[in-house]
């Protein structure tokens, strides 16, 4: 055995102080006690699955200003993720199988974590979807106009994702419906015009679309940042074939705290009232819910600070996600087990990874936490290049050591290797 990690481990649904045995970056073994060639013992301290971000927008190629690969990744990798899952809104848009393959070859020689990326399924490469899905993790359909989609007609729903199935790949849908979305659009000055111009009745309208065209049961279907109690009311009782997704921004914020003009808070789904915030925190606390994807969509503060109307929606996130969540369940606002599930079982799951459990045979990705590191967020130690965060100030908990295959990226809270670490995690 190359390495043995020793420490309070979350495994099987609970704490077990135990050895984490790892070979050529995977876990080999679980045991109480194991011996191995290099052996690392963190005592109390929290060992944690890795967390996976099914939701990310690196920005690269085409919007650099905002973020790259490295910046992107390294932002991740501080946050404790040891994988990204990047969508397709890039400059070109990642739409064709030369496209995918630029991307994969440009985020390799950057990245500090894993990654995998999605193909968008637009109106014109319907006919592409199997040899797109040879190449990709998954697909990306839009159904309401947001920063730089590739919107697709809702009445195609149904072949494609037939055609996703027959790949063998999940689609991820934005679900906002455009034609209403348009019915609604006016001029707005704050973030309250934003969320009466984009109310939930779009994304309840989008989300039934959706769930009325994927009764198929082969192709796996989700929801991205459900933002609404409509939405969430039509997705309690969805088919085992669907899951859905959260944001912090959803379920930690809300429109009454934040409704200056400032366009910094503006996002895609809005974020609504404190009452959506409260049913959607809820339903991850309970369950309902099966993962927390941060949308991680940077923009600079100069974008954001044009007028309200033309400023353009999203905020980052990727870095904050887990911290954020490892506070509220230290406060046991929420348990270990929601949140282990909804940070890294499920979405490894949902992209079909080994990942984002601490289980024989999953790579060795797995974070050291020290529950009395509790920090305040500051922009200034955050690793986007967007330079900003919605959480300023917000109390969180970094990890500490983060391993990816079994190797120490970060150690005390410092980056241990270069850019371009990162695998492509296959398709
Ligand atoms: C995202 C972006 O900026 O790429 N913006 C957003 O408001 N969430 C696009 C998206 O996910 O809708
Ligand atoms: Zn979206
Ligand atoms: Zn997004």
């Amino acid at each position: 055995m190359d390495l043995v990690v020793e420490g309070k481990i979350f495994h099987k649904g609970m704490f077990e102080n135990a050895c984490i045995g790892i070979s050529e970056g995977k876990i080999v073994e679980i045991k109480k006690i194991l011996k191995g060639e290099e052996h690392l013992d963190f005592k109390n301290k929290l060992i944690l699955p890795a967390g996976v971000d099914a939701h990310v927008h690196f920005r690269d190629p085409g919007m650099m200003h905002k973020e790259d690969w490295k910046t992107g990744s390294l932002a991740a990798a501080f946050g404790g993720i040891s994988c990204v899952f990047d969508m397709p809104n890039t400059i070109p848009q990642t739409t064709t199988v030369q496209d995918i393959k630029d991307k994969i070859a440009s985020a390799k020689s950057k990245s500090y974590v894993d990654f995998g990326l999605y193909a968008g399924i637009t109106n014109e490469n319907l006919n592409d979807v199997e040899k797109l899905g040879k190449i990709s993790n998954g697909f990306k359909i839009y159904l309401g106009n947001t920063t730089l989609s590739l919107l697709f007609d809702k009445k195609k729903i149904r072949e494609a994702v037939d055609l996703a199935g027959i790949a063998g790949k999940p689609v991820l849908f934005h679900c906002e419906d455009e034609e209403c979305l348009i019915q609604h659009k006016s001029r707005e000055t704050n973030l309250f015009d934003h969320m009466r111009f984009r109310p939930g009745i779009c994304e309840e309208i989008s989300i039934k679309n959706v769930l009325q065209s994927c009764s198929g049961p082969s192709t796996k279907v989700h929801i991205c940042h459900v933002s609404s109690c409509e939405g969430l009311e039509l997705l309690k009782n969805r088919p085992g074939n669907v899951s859905f997704g959260i944001t912090p921004h959803h379920s930690l914020l809300n429109v009454e705290k934040n409704m200056g003009s400032s366009g910094l808070f503006k996002v895609n789904p809005p974020i609504r009232t404190g009452f959506d915030k409260e049913s959607l925190f809820n339903s991850i606390k309970n369950g309902t819910v099966d993962i927390l994807e941060s949308d991680h969509a940077p923009h600079t503060l100069e974008e954001k600070d044009k007028d309200f109307d033309e400023a353009p929606a999203g905020v980052p996130g990727v870095e904050t996600m887990y911290p954020l969540f490892l506070f509220l369940a230290k406060k046991e606002l929420i348990s270990y087990q929601r949140l282990i599930s909804v940070m890294c079982n499920k979405p490894g799951d949902l992209l079909n990874i080994p990942k984002g459990r601490i289980m024989q045979g999953y790579d060795a990705d797995f974070i050291v936490v020290d529950l009395k590191d509790e920090t305040k967020i500051k922009s200034e130690n955050l690793h986007s290049k967007c330079g900003w965060t919605p959480f300023e100030d917000w109390p969180a908990i970094f990890p500490q050591t983060v391993f990816i295959h079994g190797e120490k990226i970060i150690q005390d809270y410092e980056i241990q290797v270069k850019k371009g670490i990162g695998e492509f995690i296959g398709a």
